[in-house]
């Protein structure tokens, strides 16, 4: 018996999405992944989710007038899989206060840098124009407030100088793929606990 389940939500490639596959599949996570929903029905991770046999829902947003009726829309799918945890994984959208308060602690995303560094879109290239010596990755839990959650993992990378935007943000990516499982199994093994702004990682 599993220790529980979450759903994915990813709007493009999904590696990362795979690379928790992956961790399921040979047992790191003992969680079941019940579903992909997806904001974009060209994802590439659609391919992913079926390769795995995972269930795809798609939500697009165009198909929505206002905002408000898009979440209603992702808010009752979400529903309709009762997951314990929601993994953000390239999920391109900012999400409203609805969602985020009906999985408060429940809700976790990736950003590619070590934050509080490097809020927003094209965090590598922001590190790359700032000229810092590391940057990296973080896993944290979604607040309402942008990339600015409680933060539960973090890797870091170190930048060369003959780095481009392309060259540091696989290497990240790679730790991406290491962080967000090990994240993922935490909450799992419930290990973490929320301590105001500190996530607390339990023996
Ligand atoms: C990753 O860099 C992640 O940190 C950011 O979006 C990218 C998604 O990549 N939030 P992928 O779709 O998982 O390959």
């Amino acid at each position: 018996m599993k220790k529980g389940t979450f759903v994915v939500l990813a709007s493009g490639r999904g590696s990362n999405f795979q690379a928790i596959i992956d961790r399921v599949r040979d047992g790191y996570i003992d969680a079941a992944c019940t579903c992909l929903v997806t904001d974009n029905p060209d994802a590439y991770a659609i391919q992913r989710a079926e390769d795995a046999g995972i269930p795809v829902e798609i939500v697009s947003y165009k198909a929505f007038s206002d905002k408000d009726k898009y979440e209603n829309a992702l808010l009752s799918v979400l529903a309709r899989y009762n997951p314990d945890l929601v993994v953000l994984a390239g999920y391109m959208r900012l999400l409203g206060k609805k969602i985020v308060d009906s999985y408060n602690g429940r809700m976790m995303n990736i950003h590619p840098s070590l934050l509080p560094a490097f809020q927003g879109l094209h965090a590598q290239r922001q590190a790359l124009m700032y000229g810092t010596k590391i940057a990296g990755c973080t896993v944290h839990f979604v607040t309402h407030d942008m990339d600015a959650g409680p933060v539960i993992v973090q890797r870091a990378v170190r930048v060369l100088d003959d780095d481009d935007e392309e060259s540091l943000s696989e290497r990240i990516l790679i730790e991406e793929h290491h962080a967000f499982p090990e994240a993922i199994r935490l909450f799992f093994e419930r290990k973490l606990q929320v301590d105001g702004r500190r996530v607390l990682i339990l023996p």
